[in-house]
């Protein structure tokens, strides 16, 4: 079976990435979200994205209007009745996510795999809110999703191998680069990368350094692109927060607790990029 038509469950910033490399591979998609506006903004990123492809000369304005002609906007879940791949990217709670799979079990055909970009949630509990757990799979993207290579794609406890083959496959079609998971907390990706910036909050936390010597630490010491306080504010705190708490519950060990600091920021509503002020502050919210 081929899989060529694509609905993306979110228009966020995930979702909107998710949907235009899809889009620029040739599928048709359908960007859904709860609200008009929502999608209107996710498709307006896309828009934006574009144009800067066209402008430096990586894609031509005709090449721009066929990968726009492949999205649809959707408003009504209803509209998964004839697609074969969802990619689910909304919210991060597990009760809003069974919700959405248990529907999606009902509206899409048979044949249509069901997949989710959470971060850390458990494949295997999502795939359990349907009858057809062996095609529910994740496919994890990173942020900004048009740029990095890497899609986790995680295997819940039923997940067939067939719909592992099938989705990695896909994965490459999209330009990416396909990594084998199971299905514990974090995954790999975040299981790593989280603790890691968590330490980066403690050292901030304890006085080691400064924020700004804590980043130009790990960008000139380690060669990351960003340092791990900036990137958490790209990422969102209550994002890292979220992860953290998933990880701590998920392996009952304390090495895992989020930093005081942290969960103090979020409280203070100071989630990062998004808000305007995390560890550092921006003049925009939105980029
Ligand atoms: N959308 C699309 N393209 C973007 C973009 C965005 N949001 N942000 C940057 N880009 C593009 C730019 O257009 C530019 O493209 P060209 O050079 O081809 O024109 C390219 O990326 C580089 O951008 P910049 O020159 O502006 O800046 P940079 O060199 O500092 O790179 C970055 C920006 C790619 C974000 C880089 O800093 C980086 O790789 N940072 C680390 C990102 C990372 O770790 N992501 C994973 C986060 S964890 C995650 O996503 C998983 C999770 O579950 C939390």
């Amino acid at each position: 079976m081929k899989l060529e038509k694509v609905m993306v469950v979110g228009a966020g910033q995930m979702g909107a990435g998710i949907a235009q490399v899809c889009a620029q591979a040739g599928y048709k998609v359908l960007l859904h979200d709860l609200k008009p506006e929502f999608v209107e903004r996710g498709l307006g990123v896309i828009d934006k994205n574009l144009s800067r492809n066209v402008d430096k000369g990586r894609m031509t304005e005709r090449e721009k209007q066929e990968v726009i002609n492949n999205l649809t906007a959707s408003t009504d879940l209803q509209d998964a009745a004839g697609v074969d791949l969802v990619i689910e990217a909304a919210v991060e709670k597990m009760e809003i996510k069974a919700k959405i799979f248990a529907q999606l079990d009902n509206i899409t055909p048979v044949h249509a795999i069901l997949a989710s970009n959470t971060s850390s949630l458990p494949i295997t509990e999502i795939a359990a809110a349907t009858k057809r757990p062996e095609k529910v799979i994740g496919m994890h993207f990173m942020n900004p999703v048009p740029v990095m290579k890497l899609v986790e794609i995680i295997r819940g406890l039923a997940t067939a191998d067939e719909v592992y083959q099938m989705i990695e496959e896909m994965t490459k079609t999209l330009n990416k680069v396909p990594v084998a998971v199971n299905d514990f907390p974090g995954f790999v990706s975040n299981r790593v990368l989280m603790p890691m910036i968590n330490e980066a909050i403690y050292t901030l936390y304890e006085g080691v350094a400064t924020k700004e010597a804590i980043d130009e630490v790990m960008k000139l010491g380690m060669n990351h692109p960003m340092g791990p306080l900036t990137l958490a504010d790209f990422i969102g705190l209550d994002t890292c927060l979220y992860i953290m708490e998933t990880l701590h519950e998920g392996f009952g060990d304390d090495k895992y607790r989020p930093c005081p600091l942290l969960r103090k920021y979020v409280k203070a509503g100071w989630l990062g990029k998004k808000t305007g002020r995390g560890f550092y502050e921006y003049e925009s919210s939105h980029k």
